[in-house]
């Protein structure tokens, strides 16, 4: 981390996010103490990234049994709620399950300090994974010279050190890399404010390009290497992220460069076999025809706005998780690493 810290949890009282839609003019810290409130700050991308999100869906169900008692049919309702904010990414629907079975004692104090401490828990094994995951990645071939990236993969997605911008700052400091190129990744400009904030952070030479331009950046042989993260991993390696992803590793295959999901175990999902199988969330006309306040499009003139899109398995070169990195054929690897993960 670079001196923030994207949650910070209160046990027996709420939480603290840094607001990501005021990134970076503004670093706010946001107190977070209902259900409610912690399903608006996710669906409004406050707190976001596929890990992170899993570790604010297990402080919402430790919110939950402190506003709502740890009841089976209040907590149960929570997490619905929870669940119903964000479907792409499997990590919040996942992690809001094992909050709920990890609430097996016996009196109510118990089981409200048990999801407090499940949600410790999860932020600090998401931070060992994250730091094992950039250290696999980080002798990944072609992560030299330049690299690409989209979206935005850093501690602010993850709590802990990232996924994707993990593994570039390990080859950065290795010395492998000496530049990091990042889409601005519209709409909401996950790149731009948040993933060129966190390159400055750590002391990375980045380069911000609008995403239109990452198919000629890529044909220039200027990238050596393309990484992105992922918000779920289909049991054959079909891999769901930021929608554009697809569209980077079709032209990086075009091209001859290596294209790497960076992702920890906690976002396969075994479950899913491929990607068709991966809900994918659409979200408003506002975000597409305008930015905040600002309107530059007609309004009524209906958007195609999906978040993620999904990239096939054939694509992608190398997938690095907290065991190591992947290669073509996804399928048994998976398996098998999933059946041994049973602590997501
Ligand atoms: O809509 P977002 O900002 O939550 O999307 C985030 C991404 O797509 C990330 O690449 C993904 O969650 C991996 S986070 C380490």
């Amino acid at each position: 981390m670079s001196g923030y810290t994207p949650i910070r949890i209160l046990p027996g009282e709420g939480i603290e996010v840094l607001d990501q839609t005021l990134l970076p003019r503004e670093e706010r810290y946001l107190r977070l103490d209902t259900v409610a409130g912690v399903a608006e700050a996710i669906r409004s991308l406050r707190v976001r990234g596929a890990p992170l999100l899993g570790v604010t869906g297990a402080c919402g169900m430790a919110i939950a049994g402190e506003e709502r008692g740890v009841g089976p049919e209040a907590l149960a309702r929570a997490a619905a709620e929870l669940k119903a904010t964000r479907p792409t990414a499997v990590d919040l629907g996942a992690m809001i399950d094992e909050a709920l079975g990890a609430v097996a004692a016996d009196g109510e104090e118990e089981r409200r300090a048990a999801l407090w401490e499940f949600a410790e828990r999860a932020l600090a094994r998401q931070r060992e994974r994250d730091a094992a995951l950039a250290r696999h990645g980080r002798e990944l071939p072609g992560l030299e010279g330049a690299v690409l990236t989209h979206c935005n993969t850093g501690g602010l997605a993850t709590g802990g050190e990232g996924t994707a911008l993990a593994v570039i700052a390990e080859a950065w400091r290795a010395g492998r890399i000496e530049r990091c190129y990042a889409t601005e990744t519209r709409p909401l400009l996950q790149g731009a404010r948040l993933t060129m904030w966190e390159l400055g952070a750590l002391g990375i030479p980045g380069t911000l390009l609008p995403d239109t331009a990452a198919a000629s950046l890529i044909a220039s042989g200027q990238v050596s290497a393309v990484i992105t993260g992922a918000d779920r991993i289909a049991a054959n390696g079909d891999g769901a992220n930021k929608v554009g992803t697809y569209g980077l590793a079709a032209v990086a295959a075009r091209h001859g460069v290596p294209f790497y999901l960076a992702a920890p175990l906690s976002t396969f999902d075994a479950n899913t076999p491929s990607g068709e199988a991966i809900p994918i969330e659409f979200r408003g006309e506002d975000e597409v025809g305008g930015f905040g306040d600002d309107r530059w499009s007609p309004d009524g003139g209906g958007v195609y706005n999906p978040a993620f899109d999904v990239t096939p398995a054939e694509l992608i070169a190398g997938i690095v998780c907290e065991s190591g990195v992947l290669r073509p054929p996804y399928g048994p690897a998976i398996a098998a690493l999933t059946a041994q993960n049973v602590d997501r």
